[in-house]
């Protein structure tokens, strides 16, 4: 089964003989004392930040679960849908947690988002941007509104950037109420190395490494990560590469099933579905060899979303995609 139902990327970022380079160079019979400064130098240096900017953990998972126990007391407060482990990690640790929940083709309005944040006074309020599960990019002006929103109530505004290496990039005036948070396991391609960043003022990030550990991070993954930021040209292409798929399966769903199926415009690697096709595309999908992403939640029982494979399986998506048009054409006929 060809798993694309996590968001995950099909490629890694480096070849065997990188790898085995590296490995054999990682001291990992030490302690990571410098490697964790080096691999925030790199990082800073290939985002034009300063390291003092900037945090790190075993994944933004790790980050989330600190923000829900180093963030100001008061409820967080989140979209519905966004990424289910915002409120997983704030269940937890018992923070209380609330939403804004989505218009029905699962927009959202800037006006609600603003009145839920003056009903709730959230302690800080964090959404991903681009949005999973739609793939949608909020606006520079749309987050503007919302940090300075947070600012008049004294709160935090965390961006969840898990997808923007996919979409457009904008320079947002970091704030110390403002945090974005990265993850290297999507255009980057090293999920299992578990690697996510927090960007945010040097007086913010202080706050959050109340709570860190001596050694943040492994050996091999911070190795791997200062070879990824140090070789900048290779891991600009990487990315590119990782774009091109995204693009690739975007087109497929477009050209193939948009007159049938609403297909969510996207600015990450996934695409969702939803209309009366999707269920019956998706359980096609399923039953020839590839795992999309269907949904137990209620309110997602009409949606199926689709993460990027390699060329090669794309092509095959493509195939059976139109070989189950055919069938539904002929079923419509029938
Ligand atoms: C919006 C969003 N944030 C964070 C993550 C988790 O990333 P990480 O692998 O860094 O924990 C995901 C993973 O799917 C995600 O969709």
């Amino acid at each position: 089964m060809i798993r694309i139902n996590k968001n995950e990327s099909p490629l890694r970022p480096l070849s065997n003989e990188q790898l085995a380079e590296i490995i054999q160079q990682a001291t990992f019979n030490f302690y990571p004392d410098d490697e964790y400064n080096r691999f925030k130098q790199a990082y800073a240096n290939y985002f034009n930040l300063k390291p003092t900017q900037i945090t790190a953990g075993n994944g933004s998972d790790e980050l989330i679960q600190k923000l829900m126990l180093i963030m100001p007391e008061g409820p967080a407060l989140t979209l519905n849908p966004d990424f289910f482990m915002y409120q997983a990690y704030a269940g937890q640790v018992d923070r209380p947690i609330e939403f804004v929940d989505a218009e029905d083709d699962l927009t959202f309005k800037l006006d609600t988002i603003l009145n839920r944040i003056d009903e709730v006074r959230p302690s800080f309020f964090i959404m991903s941007n681009p949005h999973n599960p739609t793939g949608h990019q909020y606006t520079l002006s749309f987050l503007n509104t919302i940090a300075d929103k947070m600012k008049a109530i004294g709160g935090y505004f965390v961006i969840d950037e898990a997808y923007l290496d996919f979409g457009e990039a904008y320079d947002i005036e970091l704030e110390s109420h403002i945090l974005q948070m990265r993850t290297l396991s999507k255009a980057f391609g090293i999920a299992g190395l578990r690697l996510g960043v927090l960007i945010g003022t040097e007086e913010t990030i202080k706050r959050i490494q109340r709570i860190e550990h001596p050694y943040p991070l492994n050996t091999i993954t911070l190795y791997i990560a200062i070879y990824m930021f140090e070789h900048s040209e290779m891991t600009a292409s990487f990315i590119e590469a990782q774009r091109k798929l995204a693009l690739k399966l975007r087109d497929i769903f477009k050209n193939e099933v948009s007159d049938i199926i609403k297909i969510y415009p996207s600015a990450t690697n996934f695409v969702l579905t939803k209309g009366e096709a999707a269920h019956s595309l998706g359980e096609y999908i399923q039953a020839h060899g590839f795992l999309p992403r269907l949904y137990d939640e209620p309110k997602m029982s009409d949606y199926v979303r689709y993460s990027i494979a390699t060329n090669e399986q794309l092509d095959q998506l493509a195939e059976i995609i139109k070989n189950w048009r055919i069938q539904y054409d002929l079923s419509k006929k029938a």
